[in-house]
C-alpha cells in the first residue's frame, strides 16, 4: 500500500472542538439536562462528614424532609444494601472501595455520609445544610510522617547498594519531602444519572468511560451492557477522572431511588475528599560517587501516604532511580502508609515526577560537592542500556535534550558558584533536571466510515482532557483517508463506541491513533480496492500501491490527473458508506520505551523577602514524533505551569486535629496565575520511534511535568546558595 501524504500531521492545528469550547456548547457532564432529552430530573447534595474518623452515632433527617421540594433523602439508615461485587478492571487496588451508605463508620473527613435530592439545586443546598448528625469521634492520623507503614514494602536491587555506598569517595545522604496536592482541574466532577427499568445512562466527567461503566455494573450488580456512560467533554483532568469515584454511585443510586433522572456536581471543598489526590511523599536518597561523579551506589526508601481502605501507590516512583543512570548498585524500598484520608489517585507524571524532584536534586547535589557542571554529570552518567530491565533502549535522545537545552538556554555563561549573581535586591540561579516517563501503549479499537458525500465519522470510546485527543485523532484519519480535517468528525466519550483504554499515562496517542491509523488505512485500501476492481473507474485495473487520495480523490501516484473522488465512486456503486475497523494491540516490550527531556529554569529570588520568581523556562523533550505540535506545546507549556505550582506553590493543608483539608478551596490553595508564568519554551526532537508504536510517537502529557519542579528547586539553589528539600519550596523555607 502506498504510503499517504502527510499534510494533517504535523501541522500546526488549532483545536477542532475549540469552537464549540469558546461558544459554550461543548457540553461538560453537568451541562446534560432538559436540553438534552433528560426531562424532569433533580439536584442531589451530598453531605459530608465532619469528623476524621469515627462512627455516626446519630443521623436525623427530619428538618432537611421537611423542606418544600425535597424528595429523599438517602444515608446509610435507609440505604439499600448494594452488591459492590469486586471489579476486576484496571486502577483496581488491593483493599476494597469505599462502600457508600452501607454502615455507620467514618473513614476521613469529608467522606459522604448522606445525599438529599430535591427538585432545585438551592432546596437540596439548603436541605443538606439540615441534616443533624452526631458522632462518636476518634482522633485521625492524617501526617504521614512517624505513621507505621504496610508491610513489606516494594523492594528493588542490583549489586550490592550498602557495601557499594560505604566504599564510595563521595557520599550523599538526604531526605526530601513532597506534599500532598491536588489535581484542582477547572471543571468539577459531576454526574447526570438516568434509569430506564434496569438500565442506567451515566452522563459524567471521566477519562474513562468503560471504567466507570464497569464500576456501576459492579456496584449495582448489573451486567456492563445495561450501563451506558457519556462523557463528550471533560473541563481538565489529570488523572483524577481517571476511576469512578463514590459520587457517582450516589448519583446513580440515588436516581434509582426516586425513579427520577439526577444530577450531582461536588463542590470545589468536596473536590478535596470526595476524588484522589497526589500522595504525600518522604523519600530518602543515599547516593554514592567516584570523584569524577560516576554513580556507583544508589538506595532510595520512600514512605507514601495512602487511604486505610485501599493501598494505593504511584506507579512508575521507583523506575528513574533504577534506568534513569547508570548505577551499578542500587536498592529501593517503597511503603505505602495507610492514613485516615480518602485514597490517593494518580496525579499527572504519577511517581515518575515525584521520584524525579529528590533524584533530580541529589544529582545537583552532588555536582556541587565535586564542582562538576550538572548537564556534564548527567551526561557522564549516561546509560548505554536500560539496567533495570536489559533491554536495549527503543530510543533515548536524553543527552541531545541536555546539551540542545544547554545550548539554546545559555547555559555556558552561568558562573558555577551558587549565590553569586545579583540582580538589585534579587539573586539570580539558573537550574536543570532530566525528566523521564514510560512508552505505555495498550489494546484498543475504533471504527472508521467514508460517507457517499466524501465525509468520514471515526469512533473510539476514548476521551479528552484536555491534550486535544479529538484533534490530534482528526489528523491522523485525514491523512489516512486522504481527507481535508474538516471533512473528518471523531467521536469520543461513550461506551456504546469501540472499547478504548484509560485516557491517561500518557498512552492515549500511541495506542488510539494506532487504532486510527489501523482502521483508516485499511478503510482506504477499501476503497481502493473497489475502484480497482469498477470497470467504471478511471483506476480500473490499477496497482493498488499505485493509488494515493488527495483531499477526497483518489488517484494514481505518478499521474494525478487520473483519478476519481470518493463521492463519484461511492454514488456510482450505490454505496452509502464503507467501513472499516481499527484495532491495535502493544507488542511485547522489545526495548526500554521511555519519553525523555531536560528542563532548564532560570529563577530570581528576592534576597529580604524570599520571594521566587522565574523568569525563563525552556525545556527539551525526546518524546518521539510530534503529531500535532501547537497542542504539543499547550501540553508542554501547561506541564511546565503545573511544575512551577508544584515547585512553588501547591500544598493541601490538613488540620491535625481533625483531619478537615484547611484550604480546600481555589483562594487557600494556591496555583500560579499568568502573573507567575513568565515566557516558556519547549523544544521538540522530532524524530519516529518505531520501535513504541506504528506511529511513533513516546507519549508527551506527563513527561512535560516532570523534572520541572526539580530544576526550580536546583535554580533557588544556584541563586541563594540554600538547598531545599522539600516541595512546595514555600517563602518560609527561604527566610
Ligand atoms: Mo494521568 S495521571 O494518567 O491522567
Amino acid at each position: 500500500m502506498s504510503p499517504q501524504p502527510q499534510e494533517a500531521v504535523g501541522a500546526p492545528l488549532s483545536r477542532v472542538d475549540g469552537r464549540l469550547k469558546v461558544t459554550g456548547q461543548a457540553t461538560y457532564a453537568a451541562d446534560h439536562g432538559a436540553g438534552h432529552g433528560i426531562d424532569g430530573i433533580l439536584h442531589a447534595v451530598v453531605v459530608t462528614s465532619s469528623v476524621g474518623r469515627g462512627r455516626i452515632t446519630a443521623l436525623d433527617t427530619s428538618a432537611a424532609e421537611a423542606q418544600s421540594g425535597v424528595l429523599k433523602v438517602l444515608s446509610h439508615r435507609n440505604a439499600p444494601t448494594l452488591p459492590y461485587r469486586p471489579n476486576p478492571g484496571s486502577l483496581n487496588l488491593p483493599g476494597e472501595r469505599l462502600h457508600v451508605f452501607q454502615d455507620d463508620q467514618v473513614r476521613f473527613h469529608g467522606q459522604p455520609v448522606a445525599v438529599v435530592v430535591a427538585t432545585t439545586l438551592e432546596a437540596a443546598q439548603h436541605a443538606a445544610s439540615l441534616v443533624r448528625i452526631d458522632y462518636d469521634a476518634q482522633q485521625p492520623v492524617t501526617d504521614l510522617t512517624g505513621a507505621p507503614p504496610n508491610e513489606p514494602p516494594a523492594a528493588y536491587t542490583r549489586g550490592d547498594a550498602e557495601a557499594a555506598f560505604n566504599a564510595a569517595p563521595v557520599q550523599l545522604e538526604m531526605t526530601y519531602r513532597l506534599s500532598r496536592t491536588h489535581h484542582n482541574a477547572m471543571e468539577l466532577h459531576a454526574t447526570v444519572a438516568r434509569w430506564t427499568g434496569a438500565r442506567v445512562t451515566v452522563w459524567e466527567k471521566t477519562q474513562w468511560v468503560q471504567s466507570t461503566r464497569d464500576e456501576l455494573a459492579a456496584v449495582f450488580g448489573i451486567p456492563a451492557t445495561d450501563v451506558r456512560v457519556i462523557s463528550p467533554f471533560v473541563g481538565g483532568a489529570f488523572g483524577n477522572a481517571a476511576r469512578c469515584w463514590p459520587h457517582t454511585v450516589i448519583a446513580a443510586l440515588a436516581a434509582r431511588e426516586v425513579g427520577r433522572p439526577v444530577k450531582l456536581a461536588l463542590t470545589r471543598r468536596q473536590l478535596y475528599s470526595g476524588v484522589g489526590f497526589r500522595p504525600a511523599c518522604e523519600y530518602r536518597l543515599r547516593v554514592g560517587s567516584d570523584r569524577d561523579g560516576r554513580l556507583t551506589a544508589m538506595t532510595h526508601d520512600l514512605r507514601s501516604e495512602t487511604s486505610r481502605y485501599e493501598r494505593f501507590s504511584e506507579r512508575g516512583v521507583m523506575s528513574p532511580g533504577q534506568m534513569l543512570y547508570t548505577t551499578p548498585n542500587v536498592s529501593q524500598t517503597y511503603r505505602t502508609v495507610p492514613l485516615d484520608v480518602n485514597t490517593p489517585t494518580p496525579m499527572r507524571g504519577p511517581g515518575y515526577s515525584t521520584a524525579a524532584f529528590p533524584l533530580e536534586s541529589a544529582i545537583d547535589e552532588l555536582a556541587h560537592e565535586l564542582g562538576i557542571d550538572p548537564v556534564e554529570l548527567r551526561l557522564r552518567n549516561e546509560p548505554d542500556t536500560d539496567q533495570a530491565s536489559g533491554l536495549p533502549f527503543s530510543t533515548r535522545r536524553l543527552r541531545e535534550c541536555l546539551t540542545t537545552g544547554a545550548r539554546e538556554f545559555g547555559w555556558s555563561r552561568r558562573n558555577p558558584e551558587p549565590g553569586q549573581t545579583r540582580d538589585g535586591d534579587w539573586l539570580i540561579g539558573t537550574g536543570v533536571a532530566s525528566a523521564v516517563y514510560d512508552t505505555l501503549r495498550a489494546p484498543a479499537q475504533a471504527r472508521a466510515r467514508l460517507n457517499a458525500d466524501g465525509t468520514a465519522l471515526v469512533e473510539s470510546a476514548t476521551s479528552d482532557m484536555g491534550p486535544g485527543t479529538y484533534t490530534s485523532m482528526t489528523q491522523i484519519a485525514a491523512d489516512a483517508l486522504g481527507l481535508a480535517v474538516r471533512a473528518v468528525t471523531f467521536r469520543l466519550g461513550d461506551t456504546i463506541l469501540p472499547p478504548a483504554p484509560v485516557h491517561g499515562g500518557s498512552l492515549t496517542m500511541a495506542s488510539i491513533g494506532s487504532t486510527v491509523q489501523d482502521g483508516c488505512d485499511k478503510l482506504r485500501q477499501q476503497a481502493i480496492q473497489l475502484a480497482i476492481e469498477d470497470e467504471e473507474s478511471p483506476l480500473h485495473g490499477a496497482a493498488p500501491e499505485d493509488v494515493v487520495v488527495r483531499d477526497g480523490r483518489l488517484q494514481l501516484k505518478n499521474n494525478p490527473a487520473r483519478g476519481e473522488t470518493y463521492q463519484q465512486l461511492l454514488t456510482r456503486n450505490n454505496r452509502t458508506h464503507l467501513e472499516s475497523d481499527g484495532a491495535y494491540t502493544p507488542a511485547r516490550p522489545q526495548a526500554s520505551m521511555y519519553a525523555y527531556g531536560a528542563v532548564f529554569a532560570e529563577v530570581a529570588v528576592d534576597r529580604r523577602l524570599g520571594l521566587v520568581r522565574i523568569r525563563r523556562m525552556l525545556a527539551v523533550y525526546d518524546a518521539g514524533r510530534i503529531i500535532s505540535p501547537k497542542l504539543a506545546d499547550s501540553q508542554a507549556i501547561g506541564g511546565m505551569v503545573g511544575g512551577i505550582s508544584a515547585a512553588l506553590l501547591e500544598h493541601t493543608l490538613t488540620d491535625p486535629r481533625d483531619g478537615r483539608i484547611t484550604n480546600a478551596n481555589l483562594a487557600d490553595y494556591l496555583v500560579p496565575v499568568n502573573a507567575d508564568v513568565p515566557q516558556l519554551k519547549a523544544i521538540y526532537l522530532d524524530g519516529r520511534d518505531n520501535t513504541a508504536d506504528p506511529i511513533g510517537v513516546k507519549g508527551l502529557g506527563e513527561v512535560v511535568l516532570v523534572g520541572v519542579a526539580p530544576a526550580i528547586a536546583n535554580a533557588v539553589f544556584h541563586a541563594t546558595g540554600r538547598r531545599i528539600r522539600q516541595l512546595p519550596i514555600t517563602i518560609d523555607a527561604l527566610l
